[in-house]
């Protein structure tokens, strides 16, 4: 089974009040891909996401999941779809009273019939898997703790340890390390990236570390203002494009404004022997 594709034709969602949230965005993943988004706050990588994962419909234009628009497809097809699309949010929503081992192994319910979901919260099954998958992210020691004791970098991770274990066949992931230190952040990292290329699943992260989107993702979306400002692979993303992205076209002209020292002679703009009319 390989990893499912995704394509975005002029996609727009505005949010309240008409406001614009992702603007006519152009943008094909392949199959197995590992892409991430970045850009500033409010650049819209998070509703960029939810379309791609099918649960955002965009207000003009279209995206295509595989070989269908999901919006397009009757109930059952899309439940279908939705199965094999891991999304996994920034503040996941995790029953609290509810044991790490269950949590993780609901990640399996797009297999499941309905009857061995509802057993499953009471006596989950094979506890082993969701251990090793938790193990993964070193949380093995967390298999029966209760939701609501875990941290929010911990409750995180279980969130991930859940996408291990589901038949998902793309992951969609907003921000996964924003409540990690930078050693659990690289490793965190790692082993999502490793799973998916063991699998042929496809990645998209959006991640507010450029350093390390850089450093682990082959390919990387610059999202601004609800549009793509670049989309390169990792090794073409020059340190100005960053800047731009993070700061404006106008940074570099207010960044020669404060690099001049005080002391130095102001330029005249204009040439001797010339005056404005
Ligand atoms: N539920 C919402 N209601 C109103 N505006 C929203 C909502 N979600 C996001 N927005 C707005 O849409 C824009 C893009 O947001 P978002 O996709 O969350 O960006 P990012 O994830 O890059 O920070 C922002 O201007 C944000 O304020
Ligand atoms: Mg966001």
């Amino acid at each position: 089974m390989t990893g499912l594709t995704f394509t975005c034709r002029g996609a727009t969602v505005r949010h309240g009040q008409g406001r614009v949230a992702i603007d006519g965005i152009d943008l094909e993943i392949g199959a197995g891909e590992q892409v991430a988004l970045i850009g500033p706050s409010g650049a819209g990588k998070t509703t960029l996401l939810s379309v791609l994962g099918a649960a955002l419909r965009p207000h003009e234009g279209q995206v295509i999941v595989g070989e269908a628009d999901p919006w397009r497809l009757p109930g059952r097809q899309l439940r279908r779809l939705r199965a094999s699309l891991f999304n996994a949010p920034q503040a996941p929503p995790l029953p609290p009273r509810q044991r790490v081992v269950t949590a993780v192994l609901a990640g399996r319910l797009g297999n499941w019939s309905l009857g061995r979901a509802l057993w499953s919260l009471v006596r989950p099954g094979d506890p082993r898997q969701a251990f090793e998958a938790l193990e993964v992210f070193s949380l093995g020691d967390r298999l029966w703790s209760r939701v609501d004791r875990l941290s929010g970098g911990e409750r995180q991770r279980v969130s991930l340890a859940r996408a291990l274990v589901s038949p998902s066949r793309a992951l969609l992931v907003d921000e996964p390390l924003s409540a990690l230190d930078p050693a659990l952040a690289h490793q965190t990292l790692s082993a999502l990236i490793g799973h998916c290329r063991n699998r042929g699943d496809t990645l998209i992260c959006s991640l507010h570390q450029v350093d390390m989107a850089l450093e682990h993702f082959p390919r990387i979306v610059g999202l601004r203002d609800g549009r793509v400002a670049f989309d390169l692979p990792s090794a073409e993303v020059s340190n100005r494009s960053i800047r731009d992205l993070y700061f404006g076209h106008e940074a570099e002209s207010d960044r020669v404004v404060v690099a001049v020292p005080r002391s130095a002679p102001v330029p005249n703009p204009m040439p001797a022997g010339r005056c404005v009319p």
